[in-house]
């Protein structure tokens, strides 16, 4: 059989996932879905996992209005835009709850506040952002110039990861995609302090995290006194110095999105610099994602996150270089989507989620979350076949 082109390829998914969305939509309404349940194979609310009420907070609970907002836009059907509200008046309990305030207060409210307000013109939801941005300037240490991570309550758990229980001063490369909401707070309300604590904190990473051969470090920590930095402990990856697949492509699209919003040169260059690491990676691999490209042979592990997280990364950087250069930079992101769409996707609009394959740690302590359905998979699948659709809404 002749080889579909992009083109054809990308028609039939966009025919396919107005199926599948609306019916999920349908089906899951304001429930938050994090992963589909083991036993019946529907998405259930976070907060009845075995996570608790506590999972209100999750870090993850973003992305499925932010689905939502990405199908609104494509398709102007109300339900999408009352349902996302739904699930953001939600999470407006976030923002009182200083137990619950980390950095991903940028993956949880560009996803619903933000894409409300740029969306709709909503107050409410501008107020919710603009206050989520306040709380995440706040978390900014002056001497190390860096956003802090995790919160107190996080303390035992993430601290006997790191060996040692002091988390104050830990800096992971997830957060350049939490920085564009300082970036959005800046541009919408004019003032630069939100902008200068989004640049100091890229630049930071920018020196400590991204290595000369576009691998990255999952984990930083420094002194949070002194802002002295003390090493680089292994995170969700395979291990100190590995590198971790969705890290990988956190710092893809963090560093293009941290181009886009202030034109210094330098963040899309380390862009690049990721982003050629991740498909020299990816291309001696059929274009599928391990979960850390320094894994060893056996187990064969994959995780379509990092793959499509990485997607939408390779697109952000083809939107500010040359045709030719966009090219190169769009026809890898094609060929990560159709080889994770080949492999993992599941197009029966009866049944939750469209793709599986998502890993959460390298590591798994559970023991069986190693390639399951993860909602950001989903997520980025969606926002990169619409971005090549025309359709999509800028949500960073
Ligand atoms: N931000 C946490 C993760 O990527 O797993």
């Amino acid at each position: 059989m002749e080889r579909q082109s992009n083109q054809e390829w990308l028609d039939s998914v966009y025919e396919k996932l107005l199926a599948k969305m609306k019916a999920e939509c349908q089906r899951v309404g304001t429930k938050i879905p994090y992963t589909t349940d083991k036993e019946d194979g529907t998405y259930h609310d976070i907060t009845d996992s075995a996570m608790g009420e506590h999972a209100i907070g999750n870090w993850t609970n973003g992305f499925w209005p932010g689905m939502l907002w990405q199908m609104y836009e494509a398709t102007g059907d109300e339900i999408y835009k009352t349902t996302a509200v739904g699930v953001e008046e939600r999470l407006d309990v976030l923002l009182r709850d200083s137990d619950m305030v980390n950095h991903d207060l940028g993956f949880l409210f560009l996803l619903s506040s933000v894409a409300n307000y740029r969306k709709t013109g909503n107050r409410e939801a501008r107020r919710r952002g603009l206050l989520a941005a306040s709380l995440l300037s706040s978390r900014y240490n002056p001497d190390g110039k860096f956003i802090r991570a995790w919160p107190d309550s996080m303390a035992d758990i993430m601290g006997r990861m790191l060996g040692d229980g002091d988390i104050r001063g830990v800096v992971i490369i997830d957060c350049m995609m939490n920085i564009p909401l300082l970036y959005w707070a800046s541009e919408e309300t004019g003032d630069p302090r939100f902008k200068k604590i989004a640049v100091s904190h890229a630049k930071t990473a920018q020196q400590y995290i991204v290595r000369p051969d576009g691998s990255c470090n999952h984990i930083i920590v420094f002194d949070p006194d002194t802002g002295e930095y003390l090493n680089n402990p292994g995170g969700q990856g395979y291990k100190q110095g590995s590198s971790w697949s969705r890290g990988q492509s956190w710092a893809v699209y963090g560093f293009a999105l941290s181009y886009r919003h202030t034109g210094d040169q330098s963040f899309l260059d380390t862009a690049k610099q990721c982003a050629h690491y991740c498909i020299a990676n990816m291309a001696v691999n059929d274009w599928l994602p391990l979960v850390d490209y320094r894994q060893p042979a056996e187990p064969l592990k994959y995780d379509s996150t990092a793959a499509m997280c990485t997607a939408c990364g390779l697109l952000e950087i083809a939107a500010h270089v040359d045709k030719e250069e966009a090219r190169f930079y769009t026809e890898a992101a094609y060929r990560i989507l159709r080889a994770c769409d080949g492999k993992f996707a599941n197009w029966n609009p009866e049944q939750d989620s469209i793709l599986t394959g998502g890993t959460y740690f390298y590591h798994d302590p559970t023991g069986d979350n190693t390639e399951v359905p993860i909602i950001y998979a989903d997520y980025y699948f969606i926002e990169a076949v619409l971005r090549l659709k025309g359709k999509y809404l800028f949500e960073w």
